[in-house]
């Protein structure tokens, strides 16, 4: 088994639900990203702060992390989207803190469920990298029965690669593929997708 890290950025609590239950679920180390400055937290404000620094390509500074990402084999990053994209904090945390030859695994969420164009943004920023699996949830601090079992199944899929690989000394898995768990209207809705990479 790889040394694992859960690093998250939250707003509103959504994401560190999820963050907080992965990293239960699997044992790993846990991580907040936390930017000097953040947004109005009522009002219609948070949304025009929040978009317009995702759109100025803002990059807020961060307190220092705590952790050594140097120290872990696998990443988890977490966020919540931000005008379709990834939040700048995330962007921060990149730039600040650049890394290769980790297996990365992304945990999004969204309102609207829909997470792939930031998942593939991100996906591509993290070049060097192995993004292994991603799993995009609708805010799920407002359903949490619902949302722990489909991370409990993200859990369980991670680990099962991950032993897997170990044992294996890291060929490809067969067991891995796509799980679509529910579906919506929006052609791009994926929220409850998990998607594991072929290797
Ligand atoms: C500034 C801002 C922009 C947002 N933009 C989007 C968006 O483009 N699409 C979407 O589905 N949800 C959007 N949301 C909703 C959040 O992604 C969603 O509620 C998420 O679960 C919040 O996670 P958190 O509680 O960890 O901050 C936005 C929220 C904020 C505050």
């Amino acid at each position: 088994m790889g040394k694992s890290l859960v690093l998250f950025y939250s707003f509103e609590g959504n994401t560190e639900f999820a963050a907080k239950t992965l990293a239960k679920y699997i044992g790993s180390y846990i991580e907040r990203i936390v930017p000097l400055k953040q947004p109005p937290k009522k009002g219609f404000g948070k949304f025009f702060w929040g978009g317009k620094s995702v759109f100025m390509n803002e990059r807020p500074v961060l307190e220092p992390l705590q952790r050594e990402i140097t120290e872990f084999d696998n990443i988890i990053i977490g966020f919540p989207i931000w005008a379709g994209s990834y939040p700048p904090a995330i962007a921060s945390f990149i730039k600040d803190y650049p890394f290769k030859g980790k297996k990365v695994y992304i945990i999004a969420c969204s309102a609207g469920g829909n997470a792939k164009k930031a998942i593939a943004k991100l996906t591509e920023k993290l070049s060097g990298n192995e993004v292994v699996a991603s799993l995009s949830l609708v805010d799920p601090a407002k359903d949490k029965e619902k949302n722990k079992k489909l991370l409990l199944e993200f859990a369980d899929k991670y680990l099962e690669k991950e032993e897997h690989h170990s044992s294996s000394g890291g060929t490809s898995d067969s067991r891995a593929g796509t799980m679509e768990l529910s579906a919506g209207q929006d052609p791009d809705y994926d929220a409850g997708t998990i998607e594991f990479s072929e290797n």
